[in-house]
C-alpha cells in the first residue's frame, strides 16, 4: 500500500510513440514496440511512462489531432495491445499515463463532423461557430477561424485547421469528455497528461487582438489563457472522474503561458485541481518573436526562471521538471553541448534537472544524451508546424530562409523527434524500414547499446539519478535555495531537510571555472554522491570551487 504522498517521489519517462520503436517495419514505432522495450524502462528505473496520443487520428499533428478517443489507432496496433503494455508496466510496479487531448478533436471525430453537418445538429454548439471570425492567429500560422461553407460559418482552431477547438462552455461537451476518462481509468490507465489544458475555456466574447505588424492576425493568448471558468471546469472534472478512485491518479497540465501564481492555485492540493502543471518560463528563453527567431540564451536567465518555479510552489504546489519533450529540440543540443562535452553535458544537465524540487520528467532518448540531427533542407521536416512556418515564410517578400532553415535545424520541433537509437545498426534498432523520419547519423555511436550497464556512461548516470530520488527523502522533500545567480557559468543549489542537505554544483561551459559559494567550510568534508566526470573529485572543493568544462558534482552531509 502506498503512502498518499508517494506519487512525488515518482520519476516520469516520455514515449513518443512514433519514434520509440517500431516492431512491424513500416518505418513507424508502435504498441508492440513499446512492449519489447519495457525491460529497459524498468531497469532505467521510472516509475511512470506517459505515452504521447495512440488514439485514432488522421495524423495530422501526429495523433494530437484525435478523430476516436476510445481507440488505437491502427498505425500502433490495438486496444489488446495497449491492455498488454498496460499489464506488462504493471506487472513492474510502473504506471501508465496517457495524453488526454481534449481543447480540440480531429475535424474527423463524429462529433465534429455532425457538428459542421448543418446550423441546428444538436451538436452544433460542441464547437465553436460564428457568422464573423475574430482576427486570431493559430498557433501554427495563419489564421486560427476557418469558414466552412457547406454551413456558411467560421469555426475557432486554435491549432491546425483539421483541429477545431470543443466548446467547455457546453456541459454536454464536459460530460462526454469525462465519461471518456472514467472509462480508461477503469481499463487500468494511472493518469492523464492534460495537452493545452490552460486553453479550455474563453472568452466568449471572443474579441479581436491587435493585428501583428504587417498582417491582418495576431496572437490572442489573453482571451484564451487560462481563461474565466479554467478552475471551475478542472474541479469539476476531479470530482466527476478522479475523486474515490483508490490508487491516486496522477494528473498534469501543460499550460503555455502558466504564471506562478495561477499554476499554484492549479496544484494546491486542497482546491482538488491538478497534480502539477507543465509551465513554459524556461523554454521561451532564447528567442524573440517566435522560436525560430534565435537570441543568445544567459545561463543567469535560465536559473532565474526555474528558481522564480522552486520559490513560487514551495509548500503549496509542486512542480514538473523538464528540460526537452517531443515540442522541443533535444536539450543537449540547446542547454548543454553536442560537440566535445556531450556526455559530460548531458550528464549535468540531468544532475541539475532531476535535483530540483518536483516531478522529474525524462524524454526519450536524453537518457542517451541524443542530440539534434544535422537537418539543412525543408524536405528533411515532416512536423506540421515548422512546415507552415516554413510555408508563410516563402510567401513573406524579402525572408531570409536560409537563415530561417538554420534556425529550424536548432528549435524544430522534429529534433526531438527523430528515432531512438537503440543501436548501431542502419535503422538505429528503431526499425527495419524506411523510418518515417530520418535517424540522426550519429546513432553509430550514441545509442543503448553502448550504454546500458557500461560504467560512466549517460544512461547509467540516468539510473543514477533515479535510484537518488527514491533513496533520499531530501531530493524529494528539501527546500530548495539558488547560489550565484548571476553567476555566468555556474549552476549552484542547496536542497534542504531537517535531517540533510545536498550541494549540487555545475560548471555550464567548455572552460574551467571558479566560484567562491556563501558556504561554510565544512562543505569540504561532505561526501560526493555523483559526479559528471565518473568520479574524479573537482580541482577544489566547496566552499572554493573549481570546475573542469561541463563538471557537476553533488555533496551530500547530514545536519546535526
Ligand atoms: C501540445 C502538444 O504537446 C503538441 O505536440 C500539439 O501539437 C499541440 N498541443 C496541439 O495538440
Amino acid at each position: 500500500m502506498s503512502a498518499p504522498e508517494d506519487w512525488r517521489r515518482w520519476v516520469v519517462y516520455q514515449v513518443y510513440p512514433r519514434s520509440f520503436a517500431d516492431s512491424d517495419g513500416d518505418g513507424v514505432g508502435d504498441l508492440r514496440g513499446i512492449i519489447g522495450r519495457v525491460g529497459y524502462l524498468h531497469r532505467l528505473g521510472v516509475d511512470v511512462v506517459w505515452l504521447s496520443p495512440v488514439y485514432r487520428s488522421p495524423m495530422d499533428d501526429n495523433g494530437y489531432d484525435i478523430s476516436d478517443y476510445q481507440d488505437v489507432d491502427p498505425l500502433f496496433g490495438t486496444l489488446a495491445d495497449l491492455d498488454e503494455l498496460i499489464a506488462e508496466l504493471h506487472a513492474r510496479g510502473m504506471k501508465l499515463v496517457m495524453d488526454l487531448v481534449v481543447n480540440h478533436t480531429s475535424d474527423e471525430h463524429p462529433w465534429f463532423t455532425e457538428s459542421r453537418s448543418s446550423r441546428d445538429n444538436p451538436k452544433r454548439d460542441w464547437y465553436w461557430w460564428r457568422d464573423r471570425p475574430a482576427n486570431w492567429e493559430s498557433l501554427f500560422s495563419g489564421p486560427a477561424w476557418t469558414l466552412d461553407e457547406q454551413t456558411g460559418q467560421y469555426y475557432l482552431h486554435l491549432f491546425s485547421t483539421r483541429q477545431p477547438d470543443l466548446n467547455w462552455e457546453n456541459p454536454e461537451v464536459r460530460q462526454a469528455i469525462y465519461a471518456m476518462m472514467r472509462w480508461w481509468l477503469d481499463r487500468g490507465v494511472d493518469g492523464f497528461r492534460m495537452d493545452v489544458i490552460n486553453m479550455i475555456s474563453k472568452d466568449t466574447s471572443l474579441p479581436d487582438t491587435t493585428p501583428r505588424p504587417g498582417s491582418r492576425h495576431g496572437p490572442a493568448f489573453q482571451y484564451f489563457i487560462c481563461g474565466p471558468r479554467n478552475h471551475e471546469f478542472l474541479q469539476e472534472m476531479y470530482w466527476s472522474v478522479f475523486a474515490g478512485r483508490d490508487a491516486h491518479v496522477l494528473t498534469v497540465g501543460e499550460m503555455p503561458g502558466v504564471t506562478v501564481p495561477e499554476a499554484v492555485l492549479f496544484t494546491d492540493p486542497a482546491r482538488h485541481e491538478l497534480d502539477m502543471v507543465f509551465q513554459f518560463q524556461h523554454v521561451q528563453l532564447g528567442f524573440g518573436a517566435n522560436k525560430f527567431d534565435l537570441r543568445p540564451l544567459h545561463l543567469p536567465d535560465l536559473k532565474a526562471a526555474m528558481a522564480d518555479w522552486q520559490q513560487g510552489l514551495a509548500g503549496r504546489g509542486w512542480n514538473s521538471l523538464y528540460f526537452g519533450n517531443h515540442d522541443q529540440p533535444r536539450s543537449v543540443s540547446r542547454f548543454g553541448d553536442d560537440g566535445p562535452h556531450r556526455i559530460a553535458s548531458a550528464k549535468t544537465l540531468a544532475t541539475v534537472l532531476h535535483l530540483h524540487r518536483g516531478t522529474p520528467y525524462v524524454y526519450e532518448g536524453d537518457e542517451l544524451a541524443m542530440a539534434n540531427a544535422p537537418f539543412t533542407a525543408i524536405t528533411d521536416y515532416r512536423d506540421i508546424e515548422t512546415l507552415r512556418f516554413y510555408a508563410e515564410a516563402v510567401e513573406r517578400p524579402g525572408a531570409d530562409l536560409a537563415a530561417l532553415l538554420a534556425a529550424m535545424a536548432r528549435m524544430s520541433r522534429d529534433q526531438g523527434r527523430t528515432p531512438v537509437q537503440w543501436d548501431a545498426s542502419p535503422g538505429a534498432g528503431f526499425t527495419t524500414g524506411t523510418p518515417w523520419l530520418a535517424v540522426n547519423p550519429d546513432h553509430t555511436t550514441v545509442n543503448a547499446a553502448a550504454q546500458v550497464g557500461v560504467p560512466g556512461s549517460v544512461f547509467e548516470h540516468y539510473r543514477g539519478l533515479i535510484a537518488l530520488r527514491h533513496e533520499d527523502p531530501v531530493v524529494t522533500d528539501g527546500d530548495f535555495e539558488l547560489l550565484l545567480p548571476d553567476h555566468p557559468a555556474i549552476w549552484a543549489f542547496l536542497r534542504r531537510t531537517a535531517r540533510a542537505e545536498l550541494l549540487v554544483a555545475a560548471n555550464f561551459s567548455a572552460d574551467v571555472m571558479d566560484a567562491a559559494l556563501p558556504l561554510d567550510a565544512d562543505w569540504a568534508a561532505a561526501s560526493v554522491v555523483l559526479t559528471s566526470l565518473n568520479g574524479d573529485s573537482p580541482l577544489q572543493l566547496p566552499p572554493d570551487l573549481k570546475l573542469r568544462p561541463w563538471e557537476s558534482v553533488v555533496w551530500r552531509r547530514a545536519r546535526s
